[in-house]
């Protein structure tokens, strides 16, 4: 069967010398960004500090209009900003805890930088967090996240695809409450955007944050915060700095806030990161996200059967419509096994309590799914992971 997608193969360099399945992680590079970097060394090199007046101070705003159309927001949204821990915390920050609203309702399944974040910065700024812990450590119950959210609840902030397990939460249901009780919803795409449709309105959100690492293929450093803008019009956020005042050459000494994604920038923009990060979007936006979601389907459902084949035990839900485009595999030694895959140019990563994680892409060919399960299965029966047993290299 032929698959339109492969068509975009040729964009991505890795992929003529890896088996590339390694996407919830770092996304395969597309080989225009060397362009993209050759041309912001050029324009530092040629045109110097004219380049912040010519284009740079800008491109936290203009890329972030790259992202726009993949999570159905609007022209200047979208702000840029070098990582989501940094995202939500400005989130955090433009919030009041005073009671009687002065709860933050969490999952036990939300990444653990933003947990962190969240336990440091709210707790100081006064908020008392709820966390709905997880039964099974694969999915969180809705019912109970829903019977957390109360008059008290300021902000529930979740994850739209929880990153252990790829298990889709049911975020328009749960945001429906939120807004019955008063509350905002600030909503962690990460391993949404890219891979599955988003929608910030049929989602509910208030706030989304996600970045352009893993499955937009942007690189590092491009991460992204849009704001429902009739909330962003009433709140500011205190983690700040001059990109978000209104005159920043002025250098006045007030803080006065500029309007709509400008107010939530900060300081000095990662220029290099942004010029890195359109590409990826661009590419996906060509590919048509619909397109990429229903191959991502097809290809993780593949991989569970291949699992289910062998009796490996897999965390990733098994109802399609609640599973992102990670499977996990438990496979015996799996951490042996993934780093004698790496040895053969096989990329995945390998994560405790999940095993081997295997993110297929609209790049992905289905013969280098069934050629990656077979080498998990020559690995074994010939215990090549042996000889990785004393290695403790960190896998990606
Ligand atoms: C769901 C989720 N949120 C956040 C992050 C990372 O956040 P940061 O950009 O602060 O490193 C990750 C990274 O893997 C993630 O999976």
């Amino acid at each position: 069967m032929s698959d339109p997608l492969l068509r975009f193969r040729d964009r991505f360099p890795i992929l003529e010398t890896t088996t590339y399945l390694v996407s919830n992680s770092l996304g395969a590079m597309p080989r225009s960004v060397a362009d993209r970097l050759a041309e912001y060394a050029h324009e530092w090199a040629t045109r110097g500090v004219r380049a912040w007046a010519e284009r740079w101070w800008e491109m936290p705003i203009s890329v972030g209009d790259e992202i726009a159309p993949l999570i159905g927001a609007g022209a200047a949204e979208v702000a840029m900003v070098p990582n989501v821990s940094l995202a939500q915390a400005q989130v955090l920050s433009a919030l009041d805890y005073s009671s009687p609203r002065d709860t933050i309702v969490m999952t036990a399944l939300d990444f653990p930088s933003v947990r962190y974040v969240y336990d440091e910065l709210a707790t100081r700024l006064g908020a008392r967090i709820v966390v709905v812990p997880s039964d099974d450590g694969v999915g969180v119950s809705e019912e109970r996240l829903i019977e957390a959210i109360d008059e008290r609840t300021r902000l529930v902030a979740i994850s739209h695809v929880l990153f252990r397990s790829a298990y889709v939460m049911d975020v328009a249901r749960i945001a429906a409450r939120a807004h019955a009780m008063g509350a905002l919803v600030s909503l962690d795409a990460y391993h949404s955007v890219g891979v599955l449709p988003v929608d910030v309105e049929a989602l509910g959100a208030d706030f989304l944050t996600g970045g352009v690492l893993k499955w937009l293929c942007g690189g590092p450093g491009g991460c992204f915060l849009w704001v429902r803008p009739e909330v962003g019009e009433t709140i500011a956020p205190a983690l700040t700095g001059w990109q978000a005042h209104r005159h920043p050459f002025a250098f006045e000494p007030e803080m006065e806030y500029a309007d709509a994604a400008w107010r939530w920038l900060g300081g000095t923009p990662v220029i290099p990161a942004l010029f890195a990060a359109t590409e990826g979007p661009r590419i996906l936006r060509d590919v048509g996200i619909d397109d990429v979601r229903a191959k991502s389907i097809r290809q993780t459902s593949r991989l569970i059967a291949l699992a289910d084949a062998r009796g490996y035990s897999v965390t990733a839900p098994r109802d399609s419509a609640r599973r992102g485009g990670t499977v996990a595999f438990d496979v015996p030694h799996a951490r042996e096994v993934a780093l004698a895959l790496l040895a053969s140019d096989v990329i995945v990563d390998y994560r405790p309590g999940a095993g081997i994680r295997v993110a297929p892409h609209f790049y992905t060919s289905d013969e280098e799914i069934e050629a990656a399960v077979e080498l998990i299965d020559d690995i074994l029966a010939h215990e090549r992971w042996r000889r990785y047993a004393d290695t403790v290299h960190v896998v990606s």
